[in-house]
């Protein structure tokens, strides 16, 4: 399956009516004005400086202990100079060595946290150098909490050591070791560590922390647990048990602390790598109970009746005092292709069944969606590098037209660190630097190698992880 580039498409017509004829429900502006994404939003007291957001993107290259290295630290100064002014949890930082998704993902403890916190005044410094001593006032930076539950791989061999939310049909078989569920008075005693986590995250400077809920990890994972015997299953009001109570240990330790939330908002079966190449369900949906927020892909998407249930969770979010949230969906590991579209696959993938525009739009409705229906909230979407020449496009019509509040940038930014500056200050692209969606940023860790932009930072493509990657790639 082969789909047209984006960057074949010269003209804002050209690329419309390829939009149409894919499927992909979107629209973009014909002309670019910096002012729209220029502008700051304030909520709450907090000011953010412009439209971009640098979204959480997990490094493999952190020490054993759980602490930044120097490839860590550069990840961060690039997210600082990039422009963008709120820093949506820089990476996945796990609260517990049993949670983490690899021995090198950066771990938050007592002994880690010095480290941590230079990590984000790296980040500000650098911020600073570029835009200015003051340029930091309206700078919105947090860190990403979260436990890997069923993809936690702490030990330094990267085996996988799954702590399931529940028995999962199709997901189980995935782990021929086994997968070992959380009991009820362990998920009481996590709840603790993502509030001393927390406190941590406050003492080390940061100004939120989001308790993640997306991709199948364990905060994820318990949304669906409609089979979970016990306190932390069965009814919506029991699988959003361990969410409430982390917000409220939160709030009574560290009042002053945000809490953001970032949700996979609807999720879809996990897919499989058929004979062809192609992704295919690994089930139907019908009858499927362990997607929160299910999709059904092979039928009409009504859209509007798989977010009922996360409509139900935001309003409670609401109730609790939480006011951004991050919108993304599905999962890395049991459905790439909606929640990071690509156009080639990472090496445990799948070649896309949709032309990827189909999934970015779909991102982007079930935001614009979200946000007619819980209006008080602030939404940060996601999913928009696919977009490439024709994000600022895009990214400009959904803010004009309040589709979203704020677009999150993942993969672009790595390829290209200055990517929301340029488009700020109307400086024509440097198309040589645009994220093609390769995935290497995806296989290089799958296969045990430092996380970076292998096809397009000079620095990885030099690196000896990529003289590597090359290697395995060809092999
Ligand atoms: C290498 C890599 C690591 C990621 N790690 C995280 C993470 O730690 N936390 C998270 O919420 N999302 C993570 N994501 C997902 C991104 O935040 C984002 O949702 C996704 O890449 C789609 O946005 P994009 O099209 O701008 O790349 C990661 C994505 C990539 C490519
Ligand atoms: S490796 Fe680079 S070009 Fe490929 S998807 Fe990742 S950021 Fe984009």
């Amino acid at each position: 399956m082969t789909y047209p580039r984006v960057a074949s498409f010269k003209t804002a017509d050209a690329f419309r009516r390829h939009l149409r004829a894919c499927g992909a429900a979107l629209d973009l502006d014909d002309t670019l004005d910096p002012a729209v994404l220029a502008q700051a939003i304030e909520v709450g007291g907090v000011r953010v400086g412009n439209r971009f957001c640098i979204l959480p993107m997990e490094g493999w290259d952190g020490t054993l202990a759980g602490e930044p290295s120097e490839l860590t630290r550069r990840r961060w100064r690039h997210f600082g100079i990039s422009g963008a002014k709120l820093i949506w949890g820089g990476e996945a930082v796990a609260v517990r060595q049993d949670g983490r998704a690899n021995p090198n993902q950066l771990l938050l403890t007592q002994a880690t946290a010095p480290s941590i916190a230079r990590l984000r005044e790296d980040l500000v410094s650098a911020h600073r150098e570029r835009y200015g001593a003051d340029a930091d006032a309206d700078l919105y930076v947090g860190l990403q909490l979260t436990h890997s539950g069923r993809y936690a791989r702490p030990s330094a061999a990267g085996r996988p050591a799954p702590l399931a939310a529940y028995r999962h049909p199709f997901l189980d078989r995935r782990f021929p070791e086994g997968v070992r569920t959380l009991g009820d008075d362990e998920l009481d005693r996590l709840v603790d560590r993502f509030v001393d986590a927390a406190a941590l995250a406050w003492d080390a400077g940061f100004a939120f922390v989001d308790v993640k809920q997306c991709h199948g990890y364990l905060g994820h994972e318990l949304l669906s647990a409609r089979d979970r015997p016990g306190r932390y299953g069965g009814s919506l009001e029991n699988r959003t048990l361990f969410l409430r109570s982390v917000i409220a240990g939160i709030r009574a330790k560290v009042p002053r602390l945000a809490v953001v939330v970032r949700l996979s908002v609807f999720d879809v079966v996990p897919f499989r790598k058929h004979s062809d190449g192609t992704g295919v369900p690994e089930t139907t949906a019908a009858g499927y109970r362990h997607a929160f927020g299910l999709l059904d892909l092979s039928r009409t998407c009504d859209m509007d009746a798989a977010l009922q249930e996360p409509i139900a969770v935001l309003r409670m979010l609401e109730g609790l005092g939480v006011r951004w949230i991050c919108t993304t969906a599905g999962s890395p590991y049991y459905n790439p292709h909606v929640q990071r579209p690509a156009l080639f696959p990472p090496s445990d993938g799948y070649t896309s069944p949709e032309d990827p525009l189909v999934g970015v739009a779909r991102h982007i409705d079930a935001t614009a969606r979200l946000k007619r229906a819980v209006p008080s909230l602030v939404f940060v979407g996601s999913a928009y590098s696919y977009l490439q020449e024709w994000l600022p496009h895009v990214a400009q019509h959904t803010v004009r037209r309040g589709l979203t509040d704020v677009v999150g940038l993942g993969r672009m930014v790595l390829a290209y660190p200055e990517f929301p500056d340029d488009v700020l200050a109307g400086r024509p692209l440097q198309r040589k630097k645009i994220c093609r969606t390769f995935s290497d940023c995806t296989t290089g860790p799958r296969l045990g190698l430092v996380s970076g932009c292998y096809p397009l930072d000079d620095f990885y493509t030099t690196h000896a992880d990529g003289e590597k990657l090359r290697a395995l790639k060809t092999r």
